[in-house]
């Protein structure tokens, strides 16, 4: 029992001055729901991040919203959130009855103005991160092309918000819909951001129902993820440990352990696994997580921050 508990200390991670029990997070879009949060955290995620809120209620897209097959997972949900007033006051008594679970705060704006508005308002709410989304693809039919999808406008968007998040961290997630990554990761570090979340969902993509001749979203198309995009992802978030210094949320298609040591390898600092509670139910955080102890041992490891970004030395 004492060397399981001495194993899993290993796995620790401090990410912007926050300490993470493990490098497993639960990202954004996946749950909107306190209860959801809960049940991940408590069967081994380190720390989850909420629904990204948007200025105003949504009520999201035409359901179906999620679909999968063995390789991916589709969705359009939309954003279903419940505005930033009201999802800054869930954030505050959340963290009030659960301090010990780190948690990040996500938005997502089409103008930059909303981008400051919501940060000042997530302020006094005191998550212990926040994250910018820069990348959501399902909206694009009502505002157009996320503003973070370019490296000036994302880091004008850095920029601004750094200016009112005082000592709150700041993370931008970024869309591998683009030609350089890395380049926009790097003009989120040059305009103040902390750190950097990637990817997104790839796409958007489409699946059609073979029996009802139809799409199976009630968008037709929706962003990317599970196991099929795991290696556009490690591929970003390796070209982004080479471009900045700041750490790296790495996620996108995370399914097993050995997925997380590739996703550690290529530089990120925590992971984060969505789609994989789709596939394996929210009990996938403490599988994956005994994996990842048992490698550690096996390789004589010592400590993760060993294996961030050892694919590249
Ligand atoms: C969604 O709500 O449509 C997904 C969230 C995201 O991709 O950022």
């Amino acid at each position: 029992m004492v060397q399981i508990i001495q194993l899993m200390d290993k796995l620790t991670v401090n990410f912007c001055g926050v300490e993470f029990k493990n490098p497993l997070v639960l990202p954004s879009g996946i749950y909107a729901a306190a209860n959801a949060y809960l049940k991940a955290y408590e069967n081994g995620a380190s720390g989850i991040t909420f629904k990204s809120l948007t200025v105003h209620k949504r009520e999201g897209n035409p359901p179906p919203r999620v679909w999968k097959n063995e390789y991916n997972v589709i969705n359009s949900v939309g954003l279903v959130n419940s505005g930033i007033a009201k999802g800054a006051g869930e954030i505050a008594l959340f963290k009030k009855d659960h301090r010990e679970i780190p948690l990040i705060a996500s938005v997502y704006a089409t103008r930059f103005s909303e981008f400051s508005l919501m940060v000042e308002k997530l302020v006094p709410a005191s998550p212990d991160l926040i994250e910018l989304n820069l990348s959501c693809p399902n909206v694009d039919d009502e505002f157009g092309k996320p503003l973070g999808m370019e490296k000036g406008a994302a880091g004008k968007i850095v920029g601004e918000v750094k200016k009112l998040s005082g000592k709150i961290p700041l993370l931008a997630k970024l869309s591998p819909n683009v030609n350089d990554i890395a380049d926009i990761a790097k003009s989120c570090e040059g305009a103040g951001a902390d750190g950097i979340v990637a990817i997104n969902t790839v796409g958007p993509g489409m699946m059609i129902d073979i029996y009802k001749k139809k799409p199976v979203l009630g968008t037709k198309k929706g962003g990317v993820s599970g196991p099929g995009i795991l290696p556009v992802a490690v591929r970003c978030v390796y070209e982004i440990f080479e471009a900045v210094k700041i750490p790296i949320i790495g996620m996108g298609g995370v399914l097993k352990w050995q997925d997380i040591v590739e996703m550690i390898l290529a530089g990120a600092t925590l992971v984060g696994v969505g789609s994989a509670t789709y596939y394996k139910g929210m009990k996938v955080f403490d599988e994956l997580n005994a994996g990842l102890t048992k490698y550690l041992a096996d390789n004589s490891i010592s400590e993760l921050d060993d294996l961030i970004g050892a694919a590249h030395r």
